[in-house]
């Protein structure tokens, strides 16, 4: 199959561009698109066979269910009964950006995109190519746009290298600005549950969900056997490179990751080492870090952690799941 790019002006996106893609939407087919998070792998969210099409592309297992990307707040209410109000308040507050939230599913959306689970998630991205896209074809089932198990694409490259010749159409837009994909919240439990951490932070979250629980909480025995979020039962994240991380105090992270350096090149291996940087540099950057391993031929990547606060929950929940070794420092 020919996939026709499209490079698209983020903060203008061009008005033919944006209604030729559509348009492939539209007629069944598949679109991959920039979002603030990760890049997102799109198809018609009321289209179930164009949906089948975006797990057959990823290698996606069929158990695991997708988002819908909305570009208004209204679209909820096509998607989901019995909404709770503090959907509307976390909306307001937090949409466009990257917070996904699970309500209970209507019927008018086809159990390939929710994975015949009875609740649906939705999310209102704030990149201007993506809102466009959404007004013009309507509400978008999207996963990030990576074959799955491997790292997700933020940026266009990542993209074209996983998807080329595979789907419709892939939008150049430009680098995925948060890096990692969006919190995901559901809000059909009492009380919500933080099913995974990303963009927004839980310390954000409490504002307005003081009792709010912890992703940890999907490890108590009570939920588990539940799969409340199916993805977090597969493998995430990895390059085929060794991801090392190392924990501890920052000082001696850096003398940690020195030693192994030279351990691992002693063997002969082909080590990148992260550097330590600020956090939103982490996030932004960690993926194409993986994915930059795999292409240069890395043996293995060691990388430091970071405190959970903030966005630093996100970046440990990934790194745990890519890591093949943790070392304490
Ligand atoms: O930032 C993001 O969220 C990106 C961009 C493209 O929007 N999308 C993304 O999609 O990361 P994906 O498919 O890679 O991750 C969606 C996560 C999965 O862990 C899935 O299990 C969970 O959301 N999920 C989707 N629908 C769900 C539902 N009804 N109940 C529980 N979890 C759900
Ligand atoms: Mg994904």
């Amino acid at each position: 199959m020919e996939t026709l790019v499209l490079k698209i002006d983020e903060e203008n996106p061009e008005g033919d561009k944006i209604r030729e893609a559509a348009e492939i939407i539209r007629n069944g087919g598949l679109v991959a698109f920039p979002t603030e998070t990760v890049y997102g792998l799109g198809a018609s969210a009321f289209n179930g066979v164009a949906v089948r099409k975006i797990f057959e592309a990823k290698g996606r297992p069929g158990d695991n269910p997708l988002i819908v990307h909305v570009s208004n707040q209204e679209s909820i209410y096509d998607l989901a009964r019995d909404v709770p109000g503090i959907a509307r308040e976390l909306a307001t507050e937090f949409w466009p950006g990257p917070l996904t939230y699970v309500l209970k599913k209507n019927g008018i959306v086809p159990d390939e995109v929710t994975a015949k689970l009875d609740s649906v998630a939705v999310r209102m991205p704030s990149n201007n190519i993506a809102l466009a896209l959404i007004k013009e074809a309507g509400p978008i089932a999207a996963p990030s746009a990576n074959i799955s198990g491997k790292p997700s694409a933020t940026k266009f490259e990542h993209v074209l290298h996983d998807f080329e010749g595979r789907i419709d159409c892939i939008i150049e837009g430009g680098d995925s600005m948060i890096g990692l994909e969006s919190t995901v919240v559901s809000l059909i439990r009492t009380p919500p549950v933080l099913l995974r951490p990303g963009g927004i932070s839980l310390e954000q979250l409490r504002k307005f969900i003081p009792d709010i629980r912890g992703h940890e909480a999907l490890f108590a025995s009570n939920l588990i056997g539940k799969p409340i979020c199916p993805g977090m039962k597969y493998k995430h994240y990895s390059p085929d490179a060794l991801v090392i991380l190392v924990e501890g105090e920052k000082e001696r992270v850096e003398s940690k990751m020195r030693e192994l350096e030279s351990v691992y090149l002693g063997k002969g291996k082909k080590v990148y080492v992260m550097g330590v940087s600020e956090k939103v540099e982490v996030a932004r950057h960690l993926f194409g870090v993986f994915r930059e391993g795999d292409s240069k031929g890395y043996d293995c990547i060691i990388v430091p952690g970071v405190d959970e606060k903030g966005i630093g929950l996100a970046i440990m929940n990934r790194l745990r799941k890519a890591a093949s070794e943790i070392v304490k420092a």
